[in-house]
């Protein structure tokens, strides 16, 4: 018993010694900013966000444009145009020259981070690499007869086989490709009757909730919109029954002040603002990341973001399967125990059950005003000041240390997880021989 417990310690340790080896991330931005040629790329990389996707990837190329093709390129586009641009620019393979050089029948068809994460239609987020005549090497969109207007020029930076940065001669277009819908002409009841979330369109328009919205969306908003089927999850709140500031406040909730599109939203840590926060964490989010799986999660439960409706910089509209309901509102811990690692934490259980079992109210934790109704929704100063130090142990974002600062901290979470599990594989093997 004790060999067999001893061998589950050594596969214990390889399994952290490989999550070790996998968290640690490139970081596109850094760099590029050694390369003052690149720097509009660069900036544009950060506004769009797109410097999240291409980090989150293992296993990346991406063709950047000198300072002159990118000014030319960017002249006339949005930023949501950009993006895709920037998008089709990114290879989900390494290419370093010997590869490009030596393509197996001198062609080679890649995908891009715009097909898997931007609105391709068919095969358009593909990219045909091609040796052309004279040793050049072409990029094109794999639509039949696409010029290769983008070549090959040299080699900026090589991480074998993870990360790739090579300077191309010109953007890869085709057309239809700078068409993305914009927030600015966006009819956003529309956008969200269409997605079936007409539940949260109707809530948003009757409470006057989507004017905040609209006002918003100059300096940055991401909106969380609850499909149709959300509103009818077992167990859920009877929201007929809040207060009209009550029922503003839950919907300003499903809304950040600033610009998170999914890949983005996946590296924040710990408490997230939502236009509902008053300060000391109270209304704010946090997010669970496994994989490409994100979810937000309110503290008292989790709701997974499954598509992404509308992203224009600076505006992003997901739609979630349940409807986020704060603690501050709803009442009632996850838990008993004091704030740390419980089951409720782990991040690939299910949304759908947790909704149903989160809201039994636990009149333990009432010291906090909790019923919706005894909630004055007034403005932070009203209810903040002396309640600050007794809530700040609480925020939403302190549950999850060992997962939220993986990325940050990836060496000092994994090792203490390491430790962890060496003490547990201790105990097991005394518990072992023992009997
Ligand atoms: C990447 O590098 C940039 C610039 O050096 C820095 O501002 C940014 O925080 C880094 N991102 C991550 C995820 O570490
Ligand atoms: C590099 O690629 C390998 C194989 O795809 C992967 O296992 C590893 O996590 C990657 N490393 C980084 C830093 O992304
Ligand atoms: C920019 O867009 C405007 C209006 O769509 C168009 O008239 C103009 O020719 C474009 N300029 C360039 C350089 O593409
Ligand atoms: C790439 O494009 C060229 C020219 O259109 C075509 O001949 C070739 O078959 C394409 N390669 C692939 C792999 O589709
Ligand atoms: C937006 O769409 C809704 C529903 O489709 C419609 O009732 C409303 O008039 C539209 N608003 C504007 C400003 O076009």
């Amino acid at each position: 018993m004790a060999a067999a417990a001893a061998h589950r310690l050594l596969f214990l340790l390889a399994i952290s010694l490989a999550a070790v080896a996998s968290t640690r991330a490139h970081n596109i931005t850094a760099i590029l900013d050694g390369y003052s040629e690149y720097s509009l790329y660069n900036s544009y990389l950060s506004q769009t966000k797109v410097c999240d996707e291409i980090n989150s990837r293992s296993t990346v190329t991406s063709l950047v444009l000198t300072n002159g093709a990118m000014s030319s390129l960017v002249s006339n586009l949005s930023l949501a145009d950009v993006k895709n641009a920037l998008r089709l620019l990114t290879l989900l393979d390494y290419y370093d020259p010997k590869k490009l050089h030596s393509l197996h029948g001198g062609s080679e068809l890649t995908t891009t981070l715009y097909q898997t994460t931007g609105d391709a239609s068919g095969d358009m987020g593909h990219v045909n690499i091609t040796n052309l005549r004279g040793g050049k090497v072409g990029f094109a969109s794999a639509q039949p007869g696409a010029k290769f207007q983008a070549t090959y020029t040299k080699s900026v930076k090589e991480e074998p086989y993870n990360l790739s940065v090579l300077e191309v001669s010109d953007p890869i277009t085709f057309p239809g490709l700078f068409s993305s819908p914009s927030a600015a002409s966006t009819n956003l009841t529309a956008l969200l009757e269409k997605a079936v979330c007409k539940r949260f369109a109707a809530l948003i328009a009757s409470s006057g909730v989507i004017k905040t919205y609209q006002a918003a969306m100059d300096k940055g908003l991401t909106l969380f919109a609850p499909n149709d089927d959300a509103f009818h999850a077992k167990g859920l709140p009877d929201l007929s029954k809040l207060t009209a500031a009550d029922l503003v406040t839950l919907l300003e909730y499903h809304a950040l002040p600033q610009y998170a599109p999914k890949a983005s939203l996946k590296t924040m840590k710990g408490g997230i603002p939502t236009l509902a926060s008053t300060g000391n964490g109270k209304y704010d989010l946090s997010v669970v990341a496994k994989g490409d799986d994100v979810s937000m999660d309110t503290g008292m439960d989790k709701s997974r973001v499954a598509s992404t409706l509308l992203d224009d910089t600076p505006v992003a509209v997901h739609t979630v399967d349940s409807v986020l309901l704060p603690r501050e509102l709803f009442g009632g811990a996850p838990s008993p125990a004091p704030a740390g690692e419980s089951a409720a934490d782990t991040p690939t259980s299910a949304p759908a059950p947790e909704v149903s079992s989160a809201p039994a109210p636990s009149p333990k934790h009432d010291k906090k005003k909790k019923k919706p109704k005894a909630k004055s929704h007034s403005p932070p100063a009203a209810d903040s000041p002396d309640m600050a130090p007794a809530d700040a142990p609480g925020p939403v974002g302190d549950g999850e240390p060992s997962d939220k600062d993986q990325d940050k901290n990836g060496a000092t979470a994994v090792g203490m997880s390491l430790v962890a599990m060496v003490l547990a594989s201790v105990a097991a093997l005394v518990g072992a021989s023992l009997l």
